[in-house]
């Protein structure tokens, strides 16, 4: 079951835009970040299983800025092999930290990330308010918050 890594050449490969939006559903947002970073493609044989996109936002620190894996392959523990290659990858990079933000309703995902080593940095109040026109509601919870997730390199 080992998945199969591809990175996006945003300039002339399809963006899956689907898949991205899983994760954010700002496609503005989306547009903006996948250009700027960089997007691996995971595959299991010839099936496209998920993604994440790397952003490089200080010296020596990178943000995993987007993670998805295809509804039809989720709860199969493809997110956590994604997770932990995004960390690999962060790393042969050059980063010493590395950042993840979610929306404090994102259960799974908080558990996930801390579960990979990540510890809670700091929390952007109102960051969903400020930010997306539609309110988000996840498991019965208001989305206002964004929790920012480290992890530093020793
Ligand atoms: N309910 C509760 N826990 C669940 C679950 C569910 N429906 N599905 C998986 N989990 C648990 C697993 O048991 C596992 O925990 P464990 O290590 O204790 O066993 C953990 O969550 C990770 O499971 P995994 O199968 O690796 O996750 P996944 O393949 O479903 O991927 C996401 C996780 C978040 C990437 C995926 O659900 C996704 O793409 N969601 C939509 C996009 C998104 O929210 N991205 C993150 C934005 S911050």
């Amino acid at each position: 079951m080992t998945l199969q890594y591809k990175r996006l050449n945003a300039e002339v490969d399809e963006i899956p835009y689907g898949l991205l939006e899983l994760a954010d559903p700002s496609k503005s947002m989306v547009e903006d970040y996948i250009r700027r970073g960089q997007c691996y493609l995971a595959f299991l044989e010839k099936e496209r299983v998920g993604q994440f996109v790397l952003l490089h936002t200080h010296p020596k620190t990178i943000e995993i800025v987007n993670i998805s894996v295809e509804e039809s392959f989720q709860g199969r523990g493809f997110g956590k092999e994604l997770v932990l290659k995004a960390i690999e990858t962060a790393k042969q990079l050059g980063a010493r930290s590395i950042e993840i933000g979610t929306g404090n309703s994102s259960i799974q995902q908080l558990r996930l990330y801390q579960k990979c080593g990540f510890r809670i940095a700091s929390i952007d109040h109102d960051f969903f308010v400020r930010h997306y026109e539609e309110e988000i509601i996840e498991d019965g919870i208001a989305c206002r918050d964004m929790i920012r997730l480290r992890l530093d390199i020793f």
